[in-house]
């Protein structure tokens, strides 16, 4: 991390709001960086290291790993240099200790949030968002209604076709999800209105709609 304040923006919401799609086209268009505390956890389960080992059962079962697991992970991935372009926390922070560890973190470096945005959804049309998902081995994000590839079964991205669905990407487990977001995360919508940083966006219009209205938000706090 720089000294010079960078755009930190946080994106807040439940399984299925759209944070990664939303992350991914903000991280190309506007050059920052996407960091997914979900594709580092999922990183470290397939690599078996302590931290994934820690996560594994926990993530299968819809919820939180423990904040020591992820500020850990969290920590070295902000120590590497490309985060001075601007970041987008893509699912972090997701509990009152993990908002209080980030705020330290950025102040020691005279960072401070640009915004936390707060997808906001209705829970019974993500059990069908969720449900519906999957992802190409180079990272970009489907569904089997809402963002088909132009051609079926090739990616528009990288032209190939190895695809997966995730494990906890079933109806029982999105419903844990969801309860885990309301109990621990959805209290940091105060947190950030606390702050003067809270934007809300009604994240059930169109993928593009919602991208625009993250672009007005961006064009009007980034750094
Ligand atoms: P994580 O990977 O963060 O999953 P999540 O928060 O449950 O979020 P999702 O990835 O399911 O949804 P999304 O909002 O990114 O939606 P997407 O854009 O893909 O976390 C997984 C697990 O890891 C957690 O359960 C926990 O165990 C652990 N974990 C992670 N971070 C942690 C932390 N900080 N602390 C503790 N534990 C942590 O969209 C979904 C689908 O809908 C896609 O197919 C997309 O194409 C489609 N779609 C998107 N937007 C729209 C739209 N506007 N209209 C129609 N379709 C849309």
């Amino acid at each position: 991390m720089s000294d010079a304040q960078a755009t930190v923006l946080i994106l807040l919401g439940p399984p299925g709001a759209g944070k990664g799609t939303q992350a991914r086209m903000l991280e190309e268009e506007y050059g920052l960086v996407q960091l997914s505390t979900g594709d580092m956890l999922r990183a470290a389960v397939a690599q078996g290291t302590e931290a994934g080992r820690a996560a594994k059962a926990l993530m299968e079962a819809g919820a939180l790993v423990p904040d020591e697991v992820v500020l850990a992970i969290l920590r070295e991935r902000m120590a590497q240099p490309d985060v001075a372009r601007g970041i987008i926390l893509d699912g972090f922070p997701r509990t009152g200790g993990q908002a209080a560890a980030l705020d330290r973190l950025l102040a020691a470096q005279g960072w401070r949030v640009t915004a936390a945005v707060s997808l906001e959804v209705d829970d019974e049309a993500m059990v069908g968002r969720v449900s519906g998902r999957y992802t190409c081995a180079c990272g970009e994000g489907w569904h089997d209604t809402f963002k088909k590839p132009a051609v079926a079964g090739v990616c528009d991205r990288c032209g190939g076709s190895d695809f997966r669905r995730r494990a906890d990407d079933n109806a029982v487990t999105v419903r844990e999800r969801l309860r885990a977001y309301h109990d621990q995360t959805a209290p940091l919508i105060a947190h950030y209105a606390a702050q003067g940083v809270l934007e809300r966006i009604d994240a059930m219009g169109p993928i593009a709609q919602v991208r625009a209205a993250l672009g007005r938000i961006l064009g009007r706090v980034a750094a």
